[in-house]
């Protein structure tokens, strides 16, 4: 991969390169068309990244289909796929990590304590292994765009990062890989975290501004629904996610619940 990307910038190309966990979907596939009008070269990675799950979380059952991935991404005229093995990037002895100090303290990293260090260093190596010009991250995963902006700032990376809206089935549950283990009895309540969004964005639209009224609306919603144990309700700001009192200007709500243990995170921007 690191010969390819060479022998590509020796002769001028530029690449856009998406990193994903594959069991692709429209979400995914969203990033890789904005990848295709960006640059000459498009490389899609799929790695089911072991440093950024936490003992009790999903590693060994996350969802796989390589040959699906291949044939979407040929569909979408991907020009190389990066599948690394686990020992090709945690080769015996591996012992370097990536972290940011404030960003991971916020939203998801208060309950997935190594979660963004895992995702900061996997990004690291594959940014070196693809060597992009650019590189599109989802902005379903709202937290993880910032860090990996920062880290792009803070490390000197010379990668434009590009953020992708968030892509939603026509129901509005956002798409993710982990929907796979949804049951059709739980689309209710997943949809209640799409409802919640809509509902504090017409609440701002209306004039009610104060954080805590619309985090008071959102938990009511949640609450009709008993399944539900609600991991975080956000409102901050977009670029350092410290909560806010009100929505002044342009403010984050970010979601994260666990529905019988499937964790399934949202967000939106309100503004007044
Ligand atoms: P994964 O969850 O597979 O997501 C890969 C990319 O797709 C991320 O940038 C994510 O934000 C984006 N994405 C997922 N669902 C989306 C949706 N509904 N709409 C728009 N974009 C969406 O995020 C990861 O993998 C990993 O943490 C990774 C960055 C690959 C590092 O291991």
């Amino acid at each position: 991969m690191q010969a390819r990307a060479d022998q590509l910038r020796r002769s001028g190309k530029t690449t856009a390169f998406v990193p994903t966990m594959g069991y692709l979907h429209e979400g995914h596939l969203s990033l890789l068309r904005i990848g295709k009008q960006k640059a000459d070269d498009l490389v899609l990675s799929i790695f089911v990244n072991p440093t950024q799950f936490g003992p009790n979380e999903d590693l060994s059952s996350y969802p796989r289909s390589l040959q699906d991935d291949l044939d979407k991404a040929e569909k979408e005229g991907v020009d190389a796929v990066f599948v690394p093995t686990d020992q090709a990037l945690y080769q015996e002895g591996y012992q370097t990590y990536v972290q940011l100090e404030k960003l991971p303290q916020h939203l998801c990293g208060l309950s997935r304590p190594v979660f963004f260090r895992g995702v900061t260093t996997v990004v690291t190596q594959l940014f070196n292994i693809v060597k992009p010009h650019v590189a599109i991250f989802g902005e379903k995963d709202f937290q993880q765009l910032a860090i990996i902006r920062q880290m792009v700032r803070d490390l000197k990376f010379a990668i434009e990062i590009v953020g992708a809206p968030i892509v939603r089935e026509a129901d509005g549950l956002a798409m993710s890989s982990r929907n796979a283990y949804l049951k059709e009895y739980m689309r209710p309540a997943a949809l209640s975290l799409s409802q919640v969004l809509q509902n504090s964005r017409k609440m701002v639209q209306d004039g009610i501004v104060d954080a805590q009224l619309i985090t008071d609306r959102a938990l009511d919603i949640f609450s009709a629904f008993p399944e539900i144990k609600v991991d975080y309700i956000s409102i901050c700001d977009p670029e350092s996610l410290d909560p806010v009192e009100s929505v002044e200007g342009r403010t984050l709500m970010a979601l994260a619940v666990a529905l019988e243990k499937i964790r399934l995170i949202d967000n939106t921007i309100l503004q007044p």
